[in-house]
């Protein structure tokens, strides 16, 4: 039997920032973010939410869409990099919140991967009989490793002109910062019927680990390698904000997506002529372009988001995803490619036949 998705769902949150917001605050440009990311706008999370606040209300339209309760949700896989706190995990916060008493929740930390991993997991759950529907989801806020203090400038509730030294120290991470968002994304996976040469479901998912590359992506302070795990010299001295070593990345992304996508093909007996829709992890739409290409695709058979949204690592696919359906993309029949890279390095792809 397949693992099929019966429902996805996404939520951003409310605020808008455009990249001509981002210039008042760092020394940036719509003009230079557009031409070497795509981005145009991204949306950053109000002070009190928290990824699991974002992955309820995901959550409970995947749940609408499948036409499901709650109550037929027997085991949730949480995709983050942004848990609500240091433990627990948003797993245990989000089943609170969206009232799924005694329903395992597991977090998974696989960053800009996490959502091919939970696949992975959801689809073992479902076909091994331990479960009959599993909630996936991606739920990221990276507001809180954003260098700035001036959120009232960037969302725009004030014209004032920002600090210069806060200017000075906003501008020393602007590689980083314009590249992220929030939202989360959700699907509910459920049981096929008899999985068939061309049935419908997830047909294989492939991922990988190469911890050799982890601190081309990483934050380096709040985990055990410290002690204390953040101190006031590691605040100031930034080492909260993310570090991605950007050309490197753009690189082994570039090398390694194609790859993953060949390699579940060949391994599935499929060539890329077969594949209808090829949801990438956004992550950088210069990337993506840059992947299509080495795959050959045609620009009607690649969606892609991260115009609106920025990255918002676990939950771009799901998102992205979901947009897709939404927008008359899939049909019956369409065979979809996943395929994601990120810090770790974890990557991976997986094969959906719609
Ligand atoms: N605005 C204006 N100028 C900038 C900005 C900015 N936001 N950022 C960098 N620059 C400048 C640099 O200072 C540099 O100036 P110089 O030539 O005078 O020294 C110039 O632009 C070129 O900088 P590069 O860093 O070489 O620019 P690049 O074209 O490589 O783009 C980027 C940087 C966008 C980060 C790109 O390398 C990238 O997207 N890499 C992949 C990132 C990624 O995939 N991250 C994954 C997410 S992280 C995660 O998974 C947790």
């Amino acid at each position: 039997m397949r693992a099929v998705i019966e429902g996805t769902g996404m939520h951003v949150p409310d605020a808008v920032v455009d990249n001509h917001r981002m210039s008042r605050i760092m020394d940036t440009s719509d003009e230079w973010i557009q031409q070497r990311t795509g981005i145009v706008t991204r949306r950053f999370a109000a002070d009190h939410e928290a990824s699991s606040d974002l992955a309820v209300p995901a959550a409970e339209q995947a749940l609408q869409d499948a036409g499901i309760g709650k109550d037929a949700i027997d085991y949730v896989v949480f995709a983050t990099m942004n848990p609500d706190f240091y433990f627990p995990g948003s797993g245990a916060v989000f089943n609170r919140k969206i009232g799924l008493a005694r329903v395992p929740c597991l977090d998974i930390r696989q960053q800009c991967a996490g959502f091919i991993f939970g696949l992975q997991l959801a689809d073992a759950l479902i076909r091994s009989g331990q479960c009959r529907r599993v909630l996936v989801v991606g739920a990221e806020v990276h507001a809180g490793l954003m260098p700035w203090k001036s959120w009232d400038i960037l969302l725009g509730a004030s014209d004032r002109a920002v600090d210069p030294e806060e200017f000075r120290w906003n501008t020393q991470f602007r590689d980083r910062a314009v590249l992220f968002g929030d939202g989360a994304g959700a699907v509910v996976l459920g049981r096929g019927a008899e999985a068939k040469e061309d049935g419908r479901g997830l047909i294989d998912v492939r991922v990988h680990t190469d911890g050799t590359e982890a601190e081309k992506m990483w934050v380096k302070a709040g985990g055990s390698a410290f002690r204390p795990y953040f101190s006031p010299e590691m605040v100031a001295s930034g080492d909260i904000v993310p570090i991605v070593e950007g050309r490197e990345v753009f690189r082994t992304a570039v090398t390694l997506m194609p790859e993953a996508v060949h390699g579940i093909l060949e391994a599935n007996g499929k060539t890329i002529e077969d594949v209808d829709l090829l949801v990438m992890h956004q992550a950088n739409l210069r990337i993506n372009e840059a992947v299509q290409k080495k795959l050959g695709l045609p620009d009607a058979k690649v969606f892609n988001n991260i115009q609106k949204y920025g990255n918002t690592t676990a939950a771009t696919i799901p998102m992205a995803f979901h947009e897709a359906r939404k927008a008359g993309r899939t049909k019956p029949g369409d065979l979809v490619c996943f395929v994601g890279l990120g810090s770790g390095l974890n990557w991976g792809a997986a094969l959906y036949r719609c």
